[in-house]
């Protein structure tokens, strides 16, 4: 089957970003980042959006983004942990091709994303934050295609798994 996009969506620390561009080597499409994205557009880091203009506005340029990006084809794109959680974004990304959800445990998520200082959602107490958001969001991802667990997994274990399912 031949789809327009692949979207990967899922908690932050699951690999979206690692995936995505191995993905979109495998496959000789375009790697995007809607983070990347949000930051290229708003010429900002998405820490100082959140800092100085606040989550609403960090949210609004990232449905823009998303919009804009998923008009593209042949591209895999690499969504924001949070951008499943306006309707409009969900939508969006169920028309533009594959949705493939990434999972990790609380323990994956919180290992990979201890050292990284550049997501504002986690400031003040990694764990707790991670474990909170995760029960928040326990359904978020629900609407995706295809569920893929990466605990445990490599890259190229997770890639082959997708591609498995594209045919
Ligand atoms: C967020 C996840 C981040 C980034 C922002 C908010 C979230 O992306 O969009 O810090 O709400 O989960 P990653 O999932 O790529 O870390």
């Amino acid at each position: 089957m031949e789809y327009r996009n692949i979207v990967l969506v899922g908690m932050m620390g699951t690999g979206k970003s690692s995936v995505g561009q191995a993905l979109a080597s495998r496959l000789n499409w375009v790697y995007e980042d809607t983070d990347a994205a949000t930051e290229r557009a708003q010429g900002m880091s998405i820490t100082r959006m959140f800092a100085e203009l606040g989550e609403p506005f960090f949210r609004k340029a990232e449905s823009e983004t998303i919009e804009r990006t998923l008009q593209g084809r042949h591209q895999v794109v690499a969504t924001g942990g949070g951008a499943v959680l306006a309707e409009q974004n969900r939508i969006l990304m169920q028309r533009s091709g594959l949705v493939v959800a990434l999972k990790a445990s609380a323990e994956t998520i919180i290992e990979r994303v201890r050292s990284d200082q550049s997501r504002p959602l986690l400031q003040g107490g990694v764990e707790e934050r991670v474990r909170h958001i995760m029960e928040s969001r326990k359904h978020a991802y629900d609407f995706a295609d295809l569920h893929v667990e990466t605990d445990g997994k490599s890259v190229g274990q997770i890639v082959d798994e997708i591609c498995s399912r594209l045919e």
